[in-house]
């Protein structure tokens, strides 16, 4: 892995801790992103199925993986970030499930992450969270392209992910909506900062330089090109979407 890459901050265990302790708490509609999430798996699949045999890249401490097993209890699944702090806490917050699951410490920045992983599918379902939007565009469709190949003929992707706005008021709306959230987060906690300072760590975190956001429209016009079919985006609130399709059936 390069060390010019933004996206190695998630490597760190402060910026992790910061993360887990923070911002994936506070993430506006989240649950409601999971559930959307869940509803496209249980019914792309067929709502019969009560195994699932599913792959979440980019798990962080395993939020959407946590979610398909409650929906499917029996299911397998490989949970895949290339961070180990990130890992430890998807090992921890799983504990119980670990016999259903493999951890997998891998790059899919680099191609070589979808050999190492296609012994544990082909997959029903892959999904990933908040993750893929630090790949340059060029990786972002390659790696939509490797997770076409490694699913099941009928098998879903879902993106819940963080996509462009298309102008400025657009991101208006989506950083005063995270703050809003965060301004909360910090009352509840009775952290006693004011919102102009938990805004200003908003906009200087340290994670942030490594976002590269595509409108979500581009994304599922690459997923269509690759050969995904039924692709949409089943739900969008500013800068979040989520957005998947299926491996067709029968051909490529
Ligand atoms: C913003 S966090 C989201 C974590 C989790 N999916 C969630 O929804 O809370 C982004 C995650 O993607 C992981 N990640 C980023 N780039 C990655 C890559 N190239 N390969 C594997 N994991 C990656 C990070 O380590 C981090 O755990």
């Amino acid at each position: 892995m390069s060390s010019e890459r933004d996206d190695k901050v998630w490597l760190s265990a402060d910026i992790v801790s910061q993360y887990l302790s923070s911002v994936s708490t506070v993430i506006p509609f989240k649950s409601e992103q999971l559930d959307v999430m869940v509803r496209m798996v249980e019914t792309g699949i067929g709502a019969q199925t009560e195994t699932l045999r599913f792959m979440d890249i980019g798990c962080g401490d395993g939020v959407l993986g946590a979610a398909l097993l409650g929906r499917f209890p029996r299911s397998n699944g490989v949970l895949l970030d290339f961070s180990e702090p990130m890992l430890q806490a998807a090992r921890e917050r799983l504990k119980t499930r670990a016999s259903q699951l493999s951890f997998i410490q891998a790059d899919y920045g680099d191609p070589a992450w979808a050999t190492m992983v296609s012994a544990y599918g082909p997959f029903d379902a892959i999904v990933s969270g908040f993750s893929i939007h630090h790949q340059p565009d060029e990786r972002k469709r390659r790696v939509y392209r490797e997770i076409h190949d490694l699913l099941v003929p009928g098998g879903v992707f879902v993106n819940m992910e963080h996509v462009a706005s298309h102008t400025a008021w657009g991101q208006t709306l989506f950083d005063e909506c995270f703050i809003d959230s965060l301004v909360k987060h910090h009352d509840r906690k009775g952290s006693g900062l004011t919102r102009e300072q938990i805004a200003s760590e908003f906009y200087y975190r340290e994670d942030k330089k490594a976002n590269i956001l595509a409108p979500v429209e581009d994304q599922c016009e690459w997923l269509r090109e690759i050969g995904f079919t039924d692709v949409d985006c089943f739900f969008k609130i500013f800068e979040l979407a989520v957005f998947g399709g299926r491996k067709r059936l029968s051909g490529n």
